[in-house]
């Protein structure tokens, strides 16, 4: 008697099929999540869905000196002309007048530039909410010539009242439109703790220095737990430090400088270095940093090396609370302290 198939059996075949072709598939896609591979042209995700180019170069700091007359112009034109499109500035580094005229005729999209400024509370440590708006105005009217910028910081921690300035940089953001997104810098986690328990919104981002002997774990830690992205300044740290034998010998095996693995490092860190230079050819080698990869050894030697140095002499430096003391400085002094309130 000839074998008929039975119909469910023909069902169940045909629901094995789909399940193996469904498994097939899954397995294409399903594997361990690779990270996007990085470029001069990365972005970091902020908070309120905003895009912010992975790699900064500094317009400021010990550089200012040697950007007088036109160098400063001439050194951002040749940062974009090597894909850089964040560029870093302040009221105090004098330099806003140079990164505006850049990003108004290099040819760049402004939707595709990003520029950041800072509140200069550095010298003027208590402002109102309208002296902050003012002095975001005066930066975008007289100085860069832009409608807006990308981001605006608080450039120091309180040394007088701040609660003023952050509300007003809130409102600039959401209501005025004068900036796309908000920060402070040179804060550690005390004081954005205090922010968050006093209420407010925690900055989208936090400028600090940070390399490897300067690593900030604990605050960079915060950050990311709260949706914070950390940006590095003096990402190289002491230029002592750079004949270090154990970075010379991670140098080596990746056929790399030693500055480019320190640079690498914040990156694989998921961190934004703004990185400052005037030579056309530490330029060039400070964005060639796309084609190795520090392997998660090297990732874990490096981040031991911290002694939690500053190459800095700012008193008030971020690191001056360590992270443990953050919850008993909390209750023994309140928010108010913290935050340069009276
Ligand atoms: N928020 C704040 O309070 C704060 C404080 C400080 C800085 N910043 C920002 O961070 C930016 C960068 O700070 P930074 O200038 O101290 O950072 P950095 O990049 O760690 O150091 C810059 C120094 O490294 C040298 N350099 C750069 N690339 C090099 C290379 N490939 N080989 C050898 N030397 C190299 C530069 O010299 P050459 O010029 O000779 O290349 C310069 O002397 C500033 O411009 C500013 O925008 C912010």
């Amino acid at each position: 008697m000839p074998h008929r198939r039975r119909p469910h059996c023909i069902a169940c075949g045909a629901l094995c099929l789909a399940a193996i072709l469904f498994l097939c598939l899954m397995g294409l896609n399903a594997g361990p999540e690779t990270p996007p591979l990085l470029s001069v042209a990365s972005t970091i995700a902020l908070r309120h869905g905003v895009q912010m180019p992975q790699m900064g170069m500094g317009m400021g700091g010990r550089l200012k000196e040697e950007w007088h007359g036109g160098g400063a112009v001439a050194a951002a034109n040749d940062a974009i002309s090597v894909g850089i499109r964040h560029l870093d500035t302040a009221q105090v580094y004098g330099t806003e007048d140079d990164v505006g005229q850049v990003v108004r005729t290099c040819g760049v999209p402004r939707d595709a530039m990003w520029v950041t400024s800072k509140l200069n509370n550095w010298h003027v440590c208590t402002m109102s909410f309208n002296e902050t708006i003012a002095s975001l105005n005066t930066s975008l009217t007289q100085h860069l010539g832009l409608t807006h910028v990308d981001l605006f910081l608080l450039h120091a921690p309180p040394c007088g009242h701040v609660i003023e300035s952050w509300r007003a940089l809130l409102h600039a953001r959401d209501a005025l439109g004068l900036t796309r997104a908000v920060g402070v810098s040179n804060w550690n986690v005390a004081r954005l703790e205090a922010l968050s328990h006093a209420g407010y919104e925690l900055p989208q981002v936090v400028q600090v220095e940070v390399h490897p002997w300067l690593p900030q774990h604990g605050l960079v830690d915060y950050c990311h737990a709260h949706g914070i992205a950390v940006e590095a300044y003096g990402p190289l740290g002491p230029s002592a430090r750079w004949h270090d034998a154990r970075l010379g010998v991670i140098a080596d095996a990746h056929g790399k400088l030693p500055q480019q693995v320190l640079l690498r490092w914040l990156l694989q860190r998921g961190i934004v270095p703004i990185f400052g230079t005037h030579s056309p050819k530490h330029l060039r080698s400070d964005v060639d940093l796309y084609d190795f990869e520090l392997t998660a050894d090297d990732m874990r030697e490096i981040t031991q090396w911290g002694a939690n140095k500053s190459a800095r002499e700012y008193v008030f430096h971020s690191s001056q609370w360590a992270d443990d003391d953050v919850a008993s400085c909390l209750e023994r002094l309140g928010c108010a302290p913290l935050l340069g309130v009276p």
